[in-house]
């Protein structure tokens, strides 16, 4: 694998790579792997003679400076993970790399990056498209691989590339989940023992939020949920919300659109888990 710190190393070695005809597959990450970035890395490199990943904790797109400052940090296990999936070319640059000058611009996602995550952590997706939109200028990547467990962010991708006319297809991949349904996330490890017992929770909920979703409202099921973890001491619901699966706008009813998920965020002390479910 080779390790590049610099944008010009990177994109030389994968231009001329390109001219020669391989496809580039790409997955930006802020390190601290697990078996969810690994999934989509095994695909991308299935899918592409090579694979690039980037590791970068991305500062403007924290909201929260303590989150910012206990973002785990693990370079030599992240980098014999990425061994073990073959990674071609890890691009792991410092701040001073990505931004030798105080960024400025402003992205405009209409009403997406009004709802859920764009409404509770500000300027957080705007801070994401940044780094994503110079991520994909340095890989030149023909296809890039994202989580749904970001779901939110994957939609703001997706709309990235189509107001920058980026020629990279955008894969969604779905959510890695240890045995117990807690959706695999970097955070988890700063969970108590106590917070780790408790978390499988918040998917048996989203499951019972869509097996009741056949007899119950959006706005019941609402209800349901926020009572459910009135009930559970040490998980603090931030919010659940029913929404279309396109502009995460949030619905009514369930015949008003095609695709509808089920979106939450529950704190767990300081530790934010997010996960969401498909209900149609
Ligand atoms: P990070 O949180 O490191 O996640 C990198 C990618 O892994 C994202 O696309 C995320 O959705 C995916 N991912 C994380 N946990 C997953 C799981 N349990 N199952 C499936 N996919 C999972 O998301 C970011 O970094 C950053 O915002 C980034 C896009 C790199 C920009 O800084």
């Amino acid at each position: 694998m080779k390790v590049f710190e610099t944008i010009s190393e990177t994109t030389t070695f994968l231009k001329e790579n390109k001219e020669k005809g391989k496809s580039i597959g790409f997955v930006p990450t802020m390190g601290a792997l697990h078996e969810g970035h690994l999934e989509l890395m095994r695909r991308a490199k299935r899918e592409n003679d090579i694979l690039v990943v980037s590791i970068f904790v991305n500062p403007i797109q924290f909201n929260n400076p303590e989150d910012l400052k206990k973002y785990p940090r693990h370079t030599e296990k992240d980098k014999t993970l990425l061994e073990s999936v073959n990674c071609d070319v890890l691009f792991f640059p410092s701040e001073q790399e990505m931004y030798p000058e105080k960024v400025t611009k402003v992205y405009n996602f209409g009403e997406l990056d009004k709802v859920m995550e764009g409404a509770n952590r500000p300027g957080h997706f705007n801070g994401v498209a940044i780094v994503v939109s110079k991520l994909f200028d340095i890989t030149i990547p023909d296809k890039s691989y994202f989580g749904e467990k970001d779901f939110q962010q994957l939609a703001i991708i997706k709309k990235l590339v189509k107001m920058e006319d980026t020629p990279v297809s955008i894969i969604p991949c779905p959510i890695v989940r240890e045995n117990d349904g807690l959706a695999m996330s970097s955070r988890n490890q700063r969970l108590t023992d106590y917070q780790r017992k408790l978390a499988p929770e918040i998917y048996k909920s989203l499951k019972m939020a869509k097996e009741k979703s056949r007899t119950m409202s959006p706005a019941q099921l609402k209800t349901m949920i926020k009572n459910y973890y009135d009930d559970i001491t040490g998980l603090d619901l931030e919010y659940f919300e029913v929404a279309d699966d396109e502009y995460l706008q949030p619905v009514m009813s369930w015949d008003e659109k095609a695709g509808i998920m089920a979106f939450i965020v529950i704190n767990a002390g300081k530790i934010r888990l997010i996960d969401n479910i498909r209900i149609i």
